[in-house]
């Protein structure tokens, strides 16, 4: 099973989950119960002596309880969420063909008790549908396949200089210019290829509350991010006047570019309509505003990014709401309330917990997944440092040293599929599948925990995702056809990125660390 569960202790026997199944639970498990009768395809009909749904306060919110006799199959849960988690458990104790869409319905569930909860309340996943837009269906996918592994946060990286996805009331050209790019780069931006084939797209009002609503029902919060001030071609390629004098097309290569928002009054009330719409969209009471890497050079070299994110904080805050960003928004002092993705290596984390923010850990060196897997020459476009399945197992979302206290600031971990290099759902899996299922385990993270038996419990796993049609990447490396000759790579050894990485962050109050 993966995430490992905290205690399981096998029986004797089995119980017989099939077409006549009886199903009890209370009116507040009809969510889960509903999505139990989908998800098994059985009718569980209601009933009492089958399966039973229970909510016990006394277990933590996400913690759960299956007990499965050959009598009685019994998950309890300290809320909708745990009972949920219950539910994809029970998933993981049939054969795989379980998970499939159709065929054969009828399974034995071996007799077993399993007392289970997460260790951190944040196990996100961040997608990034401005690179290369995602239609909604697979967004959809990747949040089921991410429930399936017991994470409860979508964070969505909604806009960026190469692309806009957000419909917001009263700027159209945003979708109607800001989503569209006339072609896109090709591989690593050093080799300053293009493929001369026009890219985009952006999801509608509808589109957006059906992933909110979807990702709902299986127990993920749809946290959305549009990225200010800076990241912001594509809007200023829609409206000229948001910028400082640049009048060009969305950004059709990689890296960042330095056309950013002027900060003035226009601006500004730009920027608070956004935060409006995904306020309007968007229950998550964290809003991200993204907040990375905003180049000065159109701002005379004057840094006006604190005060900017100070304005926008206190609009959300006004509206009930709190920022979530990049862990740039340190730098200057990060109002209060902020949580913080910290994201340039693990000293972030640290910074910010000594500040007294609630943070996120999400290093790029630990669990970026456009990083290359493997330094195999068929990886597809091999950027970033080297990042494999071991090694993002090996992810720890708090990092040595901190305090009790500082401790309790970390509310887990996220891992980013930054989606340059990545066109297409299929490649989406190759580069996320199984490093998500090894990044699941260590923010689900049960005392013990070891590679040694993750990686004796992957083999069924891969079934499992077999079975999911998940094109994840192969144990034995890249298949013939998973290269991409036609995007060659830029990969980095890992201690140029550190040096890069305690540049880039040579701002950051490091008092803080002593
Ligand atoms: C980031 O990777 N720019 C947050």
């Amino acid at each position: 099973m993966i995430p490992e569960p905290v205690s399981m202790v096998a029986a004797e026997g089995a119980f017989a989950l099939g077409a006549d199944t009886l199903l009890d639970a209370p009116a507040e498990l009809a969510g889960v119960a509903s999505w139990l009768r989908t998800t098994l395809r059985l009718p569980l009909a209601p009933g009492g002596g089958g399966v039973g749904l229970r909510v016990d306060p006394a277990l933590g919110p996400e913690a759960y309880e299956v007990r499965c006799t050959p009598e009685r199959l019994e998950i309890t849960g300290g809320s909708a969420a745990g009972v949920f988690y219950g539910g994809q458990t029970l998933r993981q104790l049939l054969p795989p063909q379980a998970l499939r869409r159709a065929g054969p319905v009828g399974w034995a569930v071996p007799a077993v008790t399993i007392s289970d909860r997460p260790r951190f309340g944040w196990r996100g996943v961040m997608l990034d549908v401005a690179r290369h837009f995602m239609p909604v269906a697979d967004v959809l996918r990747f949040v089921d396949l991410a429930a399936f592994h017991k994470l409860n946060v979508l964070h969505l990286h909604l806009t960026d200089d190469q692309g806009w996805r957000l419909p917001v009331p009263g700027w159209p050209r945003l979708t109607e210019v800001g989503a569209w790019r006339s072609e896109s780069m090709l591989g690593a931006r050093q080799h300053a290829r293009f493929d001369g084939r026009p890219h985009g797209g952006f999801y509608t009002a509808g589109d957006l509350r059906e992933i909110v609503a979807y990702a709902g029902e299986r127990h993920v919060r749809v946290v959305p991010e549009v990225d200010m001030p800076g990241h912001m071609q594509a809007a200023v390629a829609a409206y000229p006047k948001l910028g400082n004098g640049f009048e060009g097309g969305v950004r059709t290569g990689w890296g960042i570019s330095s056309h950013v928002l002027n900060l003035g009054d226009e601006a500004l009330r730009f920027c608070r309509d956004v935060l409006d719409e995904l306020c309007e969209l968007f229950p998550s009471e964290l809003i991200g505003i993204g907040g990375d890497e905003c180049p000065r050079d159109e701002w005379g070299g004057e840094d006006r990014q604190p005060a900017f994110t100070a304005l926008m904080a206190e609009h959300l805050a006004a509206r009930g709401r709190r920022i979530y960003g990049w862990d740039e928004i340190l730098e200057g002092g990060a109002p209060a309330g902020a949580v913080v993705a910290a994201w340039r290596g693990a000293e972030p984390t640290t910074i910010a917990a000594r500040s007294g923010h609630q943070v996120v850990s999400c290093p790029d060196i630990s669990v970026y997944l456009d990083y290359r897997q493997s330094d195999d020459p068929g990886e597809p476009t091999p950027v970033g440092t080297l990042l494999s399945l071991a090694e993002v197992y090996a992810f720890s979302a708090v990092p040595e040293g901190l305090s009790e206290a500082e401790r309790e600031l970390v509310l887990g971990g996220q891992a980013n599929v930054w989606t340059e290099h990545m066109e297409t759902a299929r490649q989406v899996d190759y580069m996320t599948y199984p490093r998500l299922s090894a990044f699941a385990e260590a923010v689900w993270d049960a005392p013990g925990r070891s590679y040694a038996s993750f990686e004796a419990r992957l083999p069924g796993h891969l079934e499992r995702l077999d079975a999911l049609a998940v094109n994840y990447r192969p144990v034995s490396g890249p298949r013939p056809w998973d290269a991409r000759p036609d995007a060659p790579g830029n990969p980095r050894e890992l201690q140029d990125r550190l040096a890069e990485l305690a540049e880039m962050t040579a701002r950051l109050d490091r008092s803080k660390l002593a």
